[in-house]
């Protein structure tokens, strides 16, 4: 990390300079897919890639900006396309831009009261996700890696136990081989919670 301001390249979706590499695979995805019969026969094949994140460290303060890389790689548990965990910031009233780089995706996102959203993600465009909304990236291309830049407050925080708890209120399928938005069965209205 350097105090001095820097840029960097992104060369086929990964950055030319960078602090952490996470990778987060199969396993730490228990519960969340809504298909467990395919989830487990999944990992009985093996722990599976599907997402990977490149970080510039900033000190996680008010004023910096946390930024890296975000590559969620293609696939399907049973119909449901590769996904990230998803979360909430801790610090809830922070909001977080994404641009897309490559590949086709969705962003599945949702506020505490249960209002919910699904925005594409296409090379070129720009996601601005508002204070208080959880959000999930969905590869929705067969072949492709979906790559996003992302930035935040460095201050925000993760609450990844909430969505690890109820899920998100909609989930992307691949139906007749196009993604459909349904509704996750599994999901609660927050007053029933
Ligand atoms: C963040 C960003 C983004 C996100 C990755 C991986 O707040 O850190 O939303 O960098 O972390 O896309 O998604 P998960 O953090 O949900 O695993
Ligand atoms: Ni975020």
């Amino acid at each position: 990390m350097q105090d001095y301001p820097y840029t960097f390249g992104i060369s086929e979706g990964i950055p030319t300079h960078y602090d952490n590499h996470i990778t987060r695979t199969l396993s730490v995805m228990a519960g969340q897919f809504a298909d467990q019969g395919a989830y487990d026969a999944a990992l009985a094949e093996g722990d599976e890639l599907l997402y990977e994140v490149y970080e510039l460290k900033r000190p996680e303060v008010a004023g910096e900006l946390l930024h890296g890389i975000s590559i969620v790689h293609p696939g399907l548990v049973g119909d449901e396309y590769f996904m990230t965990k998803g979360h909430f910031h801790a610090e809830l009233e922070t909001a977080e831009v994404y641009y897309c780089l490559a590949g086709e995706g969705m962003m599945v996102m949702e506020t505490p009261e249960g209002d919910w959203a699904v925005e594409e993600l296409r090379p070129g465009r720009v996601l601005y996700v508002p204070p208080r909304w959880a959000h999930r990236s969905v590869n929705t291309s067969r072949n492709q890696d979906l790559v996003t830049f992302f930035v935040y407050p460095g201050d925000a925080g993760h609450d990844y136990g909430t969505i690890e708890a109820q899920g998100f209120r909609k989930l992307v399928l691949q139906k007749d081989g196009r993604p459909q938005i349904l509704d996750n069965p599994h999901w609660r209205a927050p007053a029933e919670r």
